[in-house]
C-alpha cells in the first residue's frame, strides 16, 4: 500500500461533478488518463465536496453528477480493474489533511491564486463567495497529497492549484521531515520527505474552444457546460450533427467562394484537434483559405470524425446506464481502496507532525 520502490508510480487526478463530461475534458485530461492506466497506478477522484463550493443549494444535482461522471469515466475507457475511481467525501483522511495543510498556506497567497480569481469572474461570484470556496484549493492539495502521486494530469486552469500543492509538500517535508531546503524537487522523498513534489501533466490541447462564437472580450470561449457550447461524450450522432452544423466559423464568409480564415476558427481548431487525417486537414485548410471549399463539406467531415470518437463511448454508456448497480459497485470498491491509501498517508503525516499519541 505504501507504494514501495519498484511499484508503478502513481497518478492522482479527478473532476468536480458539475454535469456530464465533454470533449474539453477528453483532450484536457481524460484521454491522458485512459492512456496512462497501464504505466501508472491511477486514482481518479470525484470531488463532490468541491461541487458544494458553488452549488450548496443543489445536493440532488451534485448526487446525479457524481453518478454521471463515474459512468462517463467507465464509458470513456477507464478500467476499474486497473484504476481506482472514488468519491472525495467518503475519504475522511482528506478532510483531516486539509486542516493541517491549511496552516501551511499563507492567506494572502490564496487570495492571489489566479484560478480562484478567474472562477470568481467567470461564475460571477462577486464578493458573495463562501469561506469554503477559498478553502477548496487547500482541499485539493489534500486530495492530491493523500495519495503521494508522482503525476497529476490536469487542464491548464488547474496549474495554480498544483503549484500550491508543490509549495505545501516542500514546506511540510522541510518543517516536519527534516528535508534540506536545497534538495531538488525530484529528490524530496529520497531525502526523507513524506510527500513527493508532484509534476503536472497537461493535455495535448490546453483549452478547447466551444462551438459558439467569441465572448465580450472578442476571444473564443472555452468549451463549458454553463456556456452551452459543449459537445458531450454522451451526445448521439444527430445531436453532434446539429451542434457541428450550427458551429461558429468565419463570420465574414458568406459563400463557399469567399476566401476563409482558418485561424481562430472553431471548425479548424476541431479538425486539428480530432481529425487524424493530417493530409486532408492541410489540403482542406488551403482550399478554405482560397475559397475553394464550403463550410458544409468541412463540417460534414468533422461530424464523421467526432461520431467515430464519441459513438463507442456513448454505446458503452448506454450499456452502463442499464446497470446502475455496476457503477455503484465500482465506486464502492474504488472508495474502499482509496480510503486505505489516504488513511495510511494520514497516519504517516501525524507521525511527522508528532501528533501520533494513541
Ligand atoms: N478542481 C478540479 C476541477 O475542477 C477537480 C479536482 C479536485 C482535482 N481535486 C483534484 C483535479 C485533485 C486534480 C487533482 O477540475
Amino acid at each position: 500500500m505504501s507504494n514501495p520502490a519498484g511499484a508503478k508510480p502513481r497518478i492522482l487526478t479527478g473532476d468536480t461533478p458539475t454535469g456530464r463530461l465533454h470533449l474539453g475534458h477528453w483532450v484536457g485530461s481524460l484521454e491522458n488518463r485512459v492512456a496512462l492506466q497501464d504505466q501508472y497506478e491511477c486514482f481518479f477522484i470525484i470531488a463532490n465536496a468541491h461541487a458544494f463550493t458553488t452549488r450548496a443549494e443543489k445536493p440532488d444535482e451534485i448526487r446525479q453528477s457524481v453518478l454521471e461522471i463515474a459512468t462517463d469515466y467507465l464509458a470513456a475507457g477507464i478500467d476499474p480493474e486497473k484504476s481506482t475511481i472514488f468519491i472525495q467525501s467518503e475519504i475522511p483522511a482528506i478532510a483531516e489533511l486539509t486542516f493541517f495543510f491549511s496552516m501551511l498556506v499563507p492567506y494572502n497567497r490564496l487570495m492571489r491564486n489566479p484560478t480562484l480569481k478567474d472562477e470568481i469572474r467567470d461564475k460571477a461570484l462577486g464578493d458573495g463567495y463562501s469561506f469554503g470556496f477559498l478553502l477548496y484549493p487547500v482541499g485539493q492539495i489534500a486530495d492530491i497529497l493523500a495519495f503521494r502521486p508522482k503525476l497529476v494530469p490536469v487542464g491548464e486552469d488547474q496549474l495554480a492549484h498544483l503549484e500550491l500543492t508543490r509549495e505545501v509538500a516542500r514546506r511540510f517535508d522541510q518543517l516536519y521531515c527534516g528535508v534540506n531546503p536545497q534538495t531538488p524537487d525530484g529528490e524530496y522523498v529520497a531525502a526523507g520527505g513524506l510527500f513527493p513534489i508532484i509534476e503536472a501533466k497537461l493535455g495535448r490541447v490546453k483549452r478547447l474552444v466551444g462551438t459558439g462564437g467569441p465572448g465580450p472580450s472578442g476571444q473564443l470561449l472555452k468549451m463549458s457546460k454553463s456556456l452551452n457550447n459543449a459537445i458531450y461524450l454522451s451526445d448521439d450522432p444527430d445531436t453532434i450533427n446539429k451542434k457541428v452544423m450550427n458551429m461558429y466559423t468565419d463570420p465574414n464568409r458568406k459563400k463557399a467562394t469567399d476566401p476563409g480564415t482558418v485561424e481562430n476558427n472553431p471548425l479548424w481548431i476541431f479538425h486539428e484537434t480530432f481529425n487524424t487525417d493530417r493530409q486532408w486537414v492541410e489540403e482542406a485548410e488551403e482550399k478554405y483559405r482560397l475559397g475553394q471549399i464550403g463550410d458544409v463539406p468541412c463540417k460534414r467531415r468533422l461530424v464523421e470524425v467526432l461520431v467515430a470518437l464519441i459513438e463507442p463511448i456513448r454505446k458503452r454508456r448506454l450499456e452502463l446506464e442499464k446497470d446502475p448497480g455496476h457503477v455503484l459497485k465500482v465506486l464502492q470498491t474504488g472508495t474502499t481502496r482509496a480510503r486505505a491509501v489516504a488513511h495510511e498517508t494520514l497516519q504517516l503525516a501525524k507521525k511527522c507532525l508528532k501528533q501520533d499519541y494513541l
